[in-house]
């Protein structure tokens, strides 16, 4: 034991038991590693051409990297040739004899060199067959011409291919294979791969799209520095486990199918806006990198509970109550860290001395009291109407009423206005359907009431002022659909107006016959008789108002608004018309009714 012990000893430790010429002694050493491999190394940046060896011997790897060897004469490995790993990385090798590896093929295993892109033949691997060659690199080749496929056929060994910086432009279907390094080559466009790796490097090439569906061993892929716009999750299978999309034009992200074996994933360098997850689906995932995109919020996902590394560097993040959840994410699990998180929203600070407040949430007008009464004003019984709204972030418009049976719908009012009385066709003992509807900018709420007309009180008129000017009532405050309308209007116009000139007929003609029935007075201010039937409804004039609300992008109910704006400027006909009259008028158009109403307006502050 002891013998062998000082055997090794001397074999190894001292340099005369290298196979080296005495000139390289100095530059270069051998030795052996703990798991008893046994190497040749010379230092770096000393060489200029291969070491001379004296006499062959077994050792396991001649480490030549970093030097400026450029040529590989036909016996520059004669005297080693049981050598199994040759590693001339970082020499810029100008010439490779195709001799050269004429008596290397029994025992080698590995070969690592590195050309100076001048090199555009691989007829030194061919000319002798490297029965045993597993670990192939080569970098800074030109293979632009090469068929790699031919070249590496017979090599029934090999299980790693690097190739970088080979000028290479498509992706070789190797069989047999695992890990293919293509890295900083110029593979571009589409590619779709049909021989499955288990480790592939894409990386800083020109791939714009990439195809996998039949690569089922992938278990790490490399694209990183790609012009990839668009990456389907969904197509990978369930023994990949690391993904680099680091580098490349991706927009948006849908990870909804990510496969479950996928554990790190990194998308650094992007142009992310926009994420989708999976709701339910628990996946493997521990390391997410999104640095340096554009993400500005991230939907609560469980996908970010199992994390433990997750990095938002980078990203113009809005800390606001939607990313709350994150903070207590950070804060709970001690693995993320947040220190190098920003804010750029609602102020840019740091994530983890934001207060992710939302702003209050906008208040919509609401009526907080809508009083009916069956009032009586000079000689004109009507409904009054009171009511109060409260409008905290000022999105009211405009107000309008309606009343049922028959359908009637005023004019939009000031927004402002809180009461009205309507003395117009209000029936003792009745019941209507009134209701109060809002217009903001959001949509259009509804509160309605049943009212029934069974207690008449008497309102001194002096208790109302009168509204002078509610020719204006509406002059301001139209939505922007008002242009829409404007055309329709003008033709409702016109058929109002040929409408109109039949009912003043009418009118005459019934004002003739009824010549002695009582002048009606006060017609400046309120009053107007219609006579017309509306349905008896069985029903509490104190039932409580209920509330409805539409919004605008789903309303049906826009016609109604529409024919209200063709009655914007209130008219006043005071005839009576009977209810014959009446009914074939509203079947002619129901419209018109809207200017057979009396409204007397009166503001309040
Ligand atoms: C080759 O050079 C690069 C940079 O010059 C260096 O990163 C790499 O480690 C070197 N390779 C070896 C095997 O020393
Ligand atoms: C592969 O080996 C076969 C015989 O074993 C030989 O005929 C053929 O030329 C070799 N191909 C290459 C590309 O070396
Ligand atoms: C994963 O790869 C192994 C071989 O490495 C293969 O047998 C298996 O079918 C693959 N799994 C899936 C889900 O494709
Ligand atoms: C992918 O390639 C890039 C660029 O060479 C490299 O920085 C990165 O470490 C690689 N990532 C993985 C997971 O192999
Ligand atoms: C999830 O990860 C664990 C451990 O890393 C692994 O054993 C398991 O197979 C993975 N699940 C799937 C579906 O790949
Ligand atoms: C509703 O109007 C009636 C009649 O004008 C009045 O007596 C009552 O006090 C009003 N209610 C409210 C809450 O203003
Ligand atoms: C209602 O608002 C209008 C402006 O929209 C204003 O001219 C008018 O004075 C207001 N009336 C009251 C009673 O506040």
């Amino acid at each position: 034991m002891l013998v062998f012990f000082i055997f090794f000893f001397i074999l190894f430790n001292s340099s005369h038991s290298c196979p080296l010429t005495d000139n390289y002694l100095s530059s270069c050493h051998c030795g052996i590693l703990t798991n008893g491999e046994s190497y040749i190394k010379c230092e770096e940046k000393v060489l200029d051409q291969i070491p001379t060896f004296k006499r062959s011997f077994p050792y396991d790897e001649l480490i030549l990297s970093n030097n400026n060897i450029h040529t590989l004469p036909r016996s520059s490995f004669d005297h080693i040739k049981t050598i199994r790993r040759i590693n001339l990385e970082n020499n810029s090798l100008s010439f490779i004899d195709n001799d050269l590896l004429r008596l290397l093929g029994n025992y080698l295993e590995e070969l690592i060199l590195t050309g100076d892109d001048q090199i555009n033949s691989l007829e030194f691997l061919l000319r002798y067959p490297l029965k045993n060659l597993r670990v192939l690199k080569l970098d800074h080749f030109d293979l632009s011409q090469v068929n790699l496929e031919r070249v590496l056929l017979n090599m029934t060994r090999l299980e790693v291919i690097s190739l970088r910086s080979c000028q290479i432009t498509s992706v070789p279907n190797l069989r047999n294979v695992q890990t293919l390094d293509l890295e900083s080559n110029q593979i571009s466009n589409s590619i779709s791969l049909t021989t499955s790796y288990v480790y592939l490097n894409l990386a800083r090439n020109m791939i714009s799209s990439i195809d996998l569906q039949k690569n089922f061993n992938l278990k790490s892929l490399n694209l990183s520095e790609n012009l990839l716009t668009s990456f389907d999750f969904a197509m990978l299978d369930d023994n990949l486990s690391t993904l680099n999309l680091n580098s490349n034009r991706l927009l948006a992200i849908n990870l909804v199918n990510l496969p479950k074996s996928l554990t790190s994933l990194s998308i650094s360098k992007n142009l992310i806006k926009q994420m989708k997850f999976s709701k339910e689906s628990p996946s493997n995932l521990s390391t997410l990198d999104l640095s340096s995109n554009q993400i500005r919020t991230i939907e609560e996902n469980s996908l970010f509970k199992t994390l433990t590394s997750l990095n938002l560097e980078q990203n113009p993040l809005e800390c606001n109550c939607q990313l709350q959840w994150l903070k207590t994410l950070t804060i709970s699990s001690k693995r993320i860290n947040a220190i190098t998180w920003n804010c750029l929203t609602p102020t840019p600070t740091s994530f983890l001395t934001s207060d992710f407040q939302c702003k209050t949430k906008l208040k919509l007008p609401r009526v907080v009291l809508f009083n009916i009464s069956y009032a009586k004003i000079s000689s004109d019984k009507g409904l009054f109407l009171q009511w109060s709204i409260i409008d905290e972030d000022n999105t009211l418009y405009a107000i309008q009423i309606s009343i049922s049976d028959p359908f009637y719908l005023s004019p939009k009012f000031r927004s402002n206005q809180t009461e009205i009385f309507l003395s117009n066709q209000i029936q003792s003992n009745r019941n209507y359907h009134i209701c109060l509807i809002l217009l903001h900018k959001y949509a259009r709420d509804k509160y309605c009431r049943e009212f029934l007309t069974d207690k008449l009180i008497a309102l001194l008129s002096n208790e109302i002022i009168l509204e002078k000017q509610h020719r204006n009532t509406l002059t301001t405050n139209y939505d922007v659909n008002l242009y829409m309308m404007l055309i329709s209007s003008c033709i409702g116009g016109i058929l109002a107006f040929l409408l109109i000139f039949l009912c003043c007929y009418l009118c005459f003609q019934l004002h003739k016959v009824n010549q002695k029935k009582k002048t009606v007075k006060n017609l400046s201010l309120y009053s107007r008789n219609v006579t017309n039937h509306y349905p008896i409804y069985q029903s509490h004039s104190t039932t409580c108002p209920y509330h409805h609300h539409e919004n605008l992008s789903n309303s049906t109910d826009s016609s109604q608004m529409d024919t209200s704006l063709s009655t914007t400027n209130l008219k006043h006909i005071y005839q009576t018309i009977d209810s014959q009259d009446y009914t074939n008028f509203k079947r002619e158009n129901q419209n018109q009714l809207f200017d057979l109403w009396n409204e007397s307006l009166r503001q309040k502050r």
